[in-house]
């Protein structure tokens, strides 16, 4: 028998509200998923914010790098308006006030952290992005990803026990033997390059999920192939077909 494949919603339900802002985790949570995928970055006065892109041109109504902005800054950017008129003074939220909100939500299913460090460097992110999870001491488990292999070494050294997983395009031999050293636990692999490889469809795939699985023929594959979770902006269907092909005859 094998496990359900987990449902992961990415950014929130990015589909139905203005992604990564509390709106859209909330939207997520009326699903359950199993986890919530998040991002997080860093402003110019040192504060973390839960952002995907390195620039706040796509999901604001400013410009310019997050990196560049102070918090105050950020947080005068209308982060809803974008996707829906009546989002209008969404904001984006820093990591500490979705760290309350979780606390409010009594979050008890995994929280998917992805340190953005693939494109700009925020030296000490990865130890105050830890200490601050300890802060709020979580009910719930954190499991960290980066496309950063360097983010990922500093997690392990700063807390072995961590739940790691490697951002990757594709799956490399060289990214199974870091697996294998123990730099990471997981593999987390792009769908476009995942589904192309049908051998990687082996069951049970226990240490592979994949990303951003929107269409319902992938995801109609991989609840049949029972690969460890999808990432997903539609976490509705993804809900629906899962019950469908996997039912609850699996743990
Ligand atoms: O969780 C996987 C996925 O979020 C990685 O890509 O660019 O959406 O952060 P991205
Ligand atoms: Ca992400």
């Amino acid at each position: 028998m094998m496990n359900k494949t987990q449902i992961i919603a990415h950014r929130g339900y990015r589909a139905v509200a203005p992604e990564n802002t509390l709106p859209a985790f909330e939207a997520a949570l009326a699903y359950q998923p199993d986890m919530l995928e998040m991002d997080v970055h860093r402003t110019k006065d040192g504060h973390l914010v839960v952002i995907h892109d390195e620039k706040v041109d796509r999901t604001t109504n400013g410009t310019g790098f997050v990196k560049d902005m102070t918090l105050a800054e950020i947080k005068s950017l209308d982060a809803g308006s974008y996707k829906e008129p009546k989002m209008i003074g969404v904001t984006i939220p820093t990591f500490d006030e979705f760290l309350a909100f979780l606390r409010t939500q009594n979050f008890e299913q995994t929280l998917m952290l992805e340190i953005k460090t693939d494109h700009v460097a925020y030296p000490g992110i990865e130890k105050e992005i830890l200490d601050k999870v300890d802060a709020y001491q979580p009910k719930y488990h954190v499991l960290y990803q980066s496309f950063n292999l360097n983010s990922l070494k500093i997690v392990r050294k700063l807390q072995p026990n961590a739940d790691i997983a490697a951002l990757v395009y594709w799956a490399t031999p060289i990214v199974y033997w870091l697996k294998w050293r123990g730099v990471f636990d997981y593999i987390h692999s792009d769908i476009r390059v995942l589904k192309n490889k049908p051998n990687i469809f082996w069951r049970p795939n226990v240490h592979m999920r994949t990303w951003t699985v929107d269409n319902e023929a992938d995801m109609r594959r991989i609840f049949k192939a029972g690969l460890r979770g999808i990432i997903t902006n539609q976490v509705a269907l993804a809900t629906k077909i899962r019950q469908e092909i996997q039912g609850d005859e699996h743990d």
